[in-house]
């Protein structure tokens, strides 16, 4: 019994993968590696087949050959201000690749799916915490394209009794603290790893994306959760999916607390002692003001505690990543 990770050479999918091994599961994992980091799988010492998710023949003999019996699903593309330029880029690769690897999922017997989500399905928060009911209208086509997934979710599980947890995420960060895993974009967008590479000397400023949101200080807020409480998480929905039949289900992955965009420069100038030059810019279209997770349904429902409960931790864990390996997986 084997549990395949699609996208298991990304950000989240590589730390899974690490959090998988070390409780034992056997791992394979299926990546195109688009925007993967085949140095990541090769660090864990994990099958790796370097296949797109749209190729059904070869995933129904890969779940075949490995005996899979859960799919962990990150294989995706995930950049927000992407996806607006290029909408069909994203349904293509996000939809209509989902869309095959389900069918080859339903044809190789295999039932129980672990579903990368994202608090982007909510768009602009009505209500704060927001909890998994919240209305969803999504604000952009990335979000869209994770929210039809889980409504393909449903469907699967009504026509072809397929059980899914789908976990939508917060704003993600950190690195694995032993493993030489951690957070490598190309083309970088995200607020931690452009800091701490301000604080490397690696940019010359960090722009702050308005300060004019009705908040205490004028920036956004976003409830960040550490990376491998995410992967824990993927950890026990996989249990979950085991041990019970509950249909399609999804939760919110965060640590139920917000911190704003100064905050987050000046807890990184508190753990890194650099300095980290800011600039105060505009805001970024699309961007919700406060984004804060009520965790409390995937606490009850997946027996799931996150560790990293203060952002200076879990600075200080994207840190320790970033000073060891600047240019990320090509140090
Ligand atoms: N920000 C800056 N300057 C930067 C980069 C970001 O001020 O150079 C701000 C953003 O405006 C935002 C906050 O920092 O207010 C966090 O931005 P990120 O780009 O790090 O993350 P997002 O909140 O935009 O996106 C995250 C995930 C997405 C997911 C989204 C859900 O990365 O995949 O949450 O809303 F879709």
């Amino acid at each position: 019994m084997s549990i395949l990770v699609t996208g298991g050479a990304g950000y989240i999918g590589i730390h899974t993968v690490a959090e998988l091994i070390a409780h034992q599961e056997e791992v394979v994992v299926v990546d195109n590696l688009g925007l993967g980091h085949r140095e990541a799988v090769q660090a864990l010492n994990v099958p790796l087949y370097e296949v797109d998710i749209r190729d059904r023949d070869k995933m129904i003999s890969i779940m075949k050959n490995h005996q899979v019996d859960t799919v962990v699903h990150f294989a995706a593309f995930s950049q927000v201000g992407e996806s607006v330029r290029l909408p069909l880029k994203y349904y293509q690769n996000n939809v209509a690749g989902t869309t095959e690897l389900l069918a080859a999922m339903v044809e190789a017997g295999v039932l129980r799916i672990v579903f990368s989500s994202t608090a982007a399905t909510y768009g602009e928060p009505e209500a704060t915490p927001i909890v998994e009911s919240h209305p969803k209208h999504p604000t952009n086509p990335y979000g869209e394209t994770k929210l039809a997934i889980e409504r393909m979710l449903h469907w699967s599980a009504e026509a072809h009794g397929m059980q899914s947890v789908s976990l939508r995420y917060f704003n993600a960060a950190g690195a694995h603290p032993d493993l030489p895993i951690g957070e490598h974009h190309a083309n970088e967008s995200h607020l931690i790893p452009i800091v701490l590479q301000t604080a490397l000397g690696l940019r010359q400023k960090v722009t702050v994306f308005g300060t004019d949101y009705p908040t205490q200080d004028g920036s956004c807020i976003r409830d960040y959760i550490h990376v491998m409480d995410l992967a824990s998480a993927h950890r026990l929905a996989v249990q979950k999916l085991r041990s019970e039949h509950a249909g399609a289900v999804a939760y919110n992955l965060g640590i139920g607390k917000g911190y704003s965009v100064i905050e987050v420069i000046d807890t990184s100038r508190a753990v890194t002692k650099r300095e980290i030059p800011v600039e105060w810019g505009t805001r970024r279209e699309g961007d919700p003001a406060v984004l804060i997770a009520s965790p409390d349904l995937a606490k009850q429902a997946l027996h799931w505690s996150p560790t990293y409960l203060e952002l200076s931790s879990i600075i200080a864990s994207a840190w320790a990543w970033h000073l060891n390996h600047p240019n990320g997986y090509k140090s």
